[in-house]
């Protein structure tokens, strides 16, 4: 299964399937087999690239909505 990635509101990025995730010079990540994660996406966590869920207490506010889920679009 292709991986799919989630952009959480106010969150980390959730990735779900096949992946791999390899640091900068290619060394990949023991993700203990698991094929679901989360990276993220406040700068706070103390596990980056991994979500510790620290953004839930350092005040990140991120809301990522497609075009077509805004309100304005909708028909
Ligand atoms: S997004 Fe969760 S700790 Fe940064």
């Amino acid at each position: 299964m292709p991986a799919t990635i989630t952009i959480r509101n106010n969150g980390s990025i959730k990735v779900d399937g096949e992946f791999t995730i390899l640091d900068q010079d290619g060394n990949p990540f023991d993700l203990g087999g698991r094929t679901t994660i989360s990276l993220c996406r406040c700068g706070q966590s103390s596990n980056k690239p991994f979500c510790d869920g620290s953004h839930k207490t350092c005040g990140f506010e991120s809301m990522i909505v497609h075009p077509r889920g805004t309100p304005r679009n909708r028909s």
